[in-house]
């Protein structure tokens, strides 16, 4: 069953960054855009980089491998190479600690 999850403290989290975190050994991105989070599925969908290790330009991400992108709101591709879009989770702060849904 979903649950929130502290991540990360969100003041640790400029805007224009992202940290990759692991819930359950699973691998989750965290973006700050412009004081707003989003998270979503760390691995690219094309051949299993790391988006949080690539760049994030306003509400995308970048994949650092073949430069598919991705858009961090709702998961939809942006660019090639990637055809799968990514999963996103609701996010949430609650005084400082930053949760993700999962
Ligand atoms: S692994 Fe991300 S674009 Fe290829």
């Amino acid at each position: 069953m979903a649950r929130f999850v502290t991540v990360a403290k969100a003041d640790s989290i400029q805007p224009g960054q992202m940290i990759k975190v692991e819930i359950d050994n699973f691998p989750v991105a965290v973006a700050n855009v412009g004081g707003t989070f989003h998270a979503f599925d760390d691995t690219c969908t094309h051949e299993d980089c790391s988006l949080a290790e690539g760049e994030l330009v306003k509400t995308a991400v970048v994949c650092p491998c073949h430069f598919a992108e991705f858009d961090v709101r709702n998961g939809a591709v942006l660019a090639p190479p990637a055809t799968v879009p990514i999963k996103v989770y609701p996010v949430r702060v609650q005084g400082n600690d930053l949760q993700v849904e999962f």
